[in-house]
């Protein structure tokens, strides 16, 4: 209790700090909230742009109460003033909670059905852009497949369950002309053993897949919010951009080393 208070206190006086700084500067420093939402959507908007995109498409599975898809809108807001790119967001959600676990690999030993429970309506009263697309992501994932979308660059995985994680992956079975070559993805549940969870899903996927993979950088950039371990890329070899000369722009630390 005491050490979430101090770390609180240390947030604000952190926050202080940095008031007076650009919203890049911030991201760098890491001062925000999720400042790993808005890294990923900067990298995403970045090659979007240097691809010739003039839209991306923003992606969260799992949005419970949605404090998720309110920082990427606000995120969006600011990276749009960097580049020019639109954003198309979506929120992917059973819209009742966790689904029962189907079994170990669910961990239902930190988790179970229905939790994390939406309220829609307030949600959809607070949200600015982003399109809801509630049901199963067994299906909805699916469906999602026929949308003629932007391009996607980011996507959050926050969905708790390897079964679920499993599902959701099936998104990235669509046409090419739908993906960017290179996706930033974020996964929040790969702190366990990697048999379980969101990490079995991405072992299983790497394993059906060759011309595509998961996985971390290992020099991505780290600093007090940017969680670079929970940072991965969807590389898609065989896209017809992939080869793409793509220089990182060099005016920010974000494109940088390890700290
Ligand atoms: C931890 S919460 C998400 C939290 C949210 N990303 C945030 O940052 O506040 C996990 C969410 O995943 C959703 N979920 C899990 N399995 C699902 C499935 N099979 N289909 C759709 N939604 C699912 C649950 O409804 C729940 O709201």
């Amino acid at each position: 209790m005491l050490s979430k208070i101090i770390k609180k206190i240390k947030d604000i006086v952190y926050r202080f700090k940095y008031r007076n700084f650009s919203y890049l500067q911030k991201l760098e420093a890491g001062v925000f909230v999720r400042s790993y939402y808005g890294y990923c959507i900067y990298k995403s908007a970045e090659l979007g742009v240097k691809l010739g995109y003039k839209r991306i498409t923003i992606i969260e599975f799992g949005v419970a109460g949605g404090n998720g898809l309110l920082t990427i809108e606000n995120h969006c807001e600011e990276i749009k003033k960097i580049f020019d790119i639109e954003f198309d967001i979506y929120g992917f959600d059973t819209g009742i909670g966790l689904p029962k676990p189907k079994d170990y690999k669910d961990q239902p030993y930190l988790w179970g059905e229905g939790f994390f429970k939406m309220n829609l309506n307030l949600l959809k009263s607070k949200l600015k852009q982003t399109r809801l697309i509630i049901g199963d992501v067994k299906n909805t994932t699916k469906k999602f497949k026929n949308k003629d979308n932007s391009p996607i660059g980011f996507i959050s995985f926050d969905l708790d369950y390897y079964s679920s994680t499993k599902e959701a992956l099936n998104i990235f079975n669509r046409n090419e002309k739908y993906l960017l070559p290179r996706i930033q993805c974020y996964f929040d549940d790969v702190g366990t053993i990697n048999s379980v969870g969101e990490l079995q899903a991405i072992k299983e996927y790497n394993k059906k897949y060759k011309n595509r993979t998961l996985s971390t950088i290992y020099t991505q950039v780290f600093n007090r919010n940017i969680l670079g371990e929970r940072i991965f890329e969807h590389h898609m070899f065989d896209h017809q951009k992939y080869n793409y000369l793509v220089k990182p722009i060099k005016h920010n630390k974000l494109n940088n080393d390890k700290e």
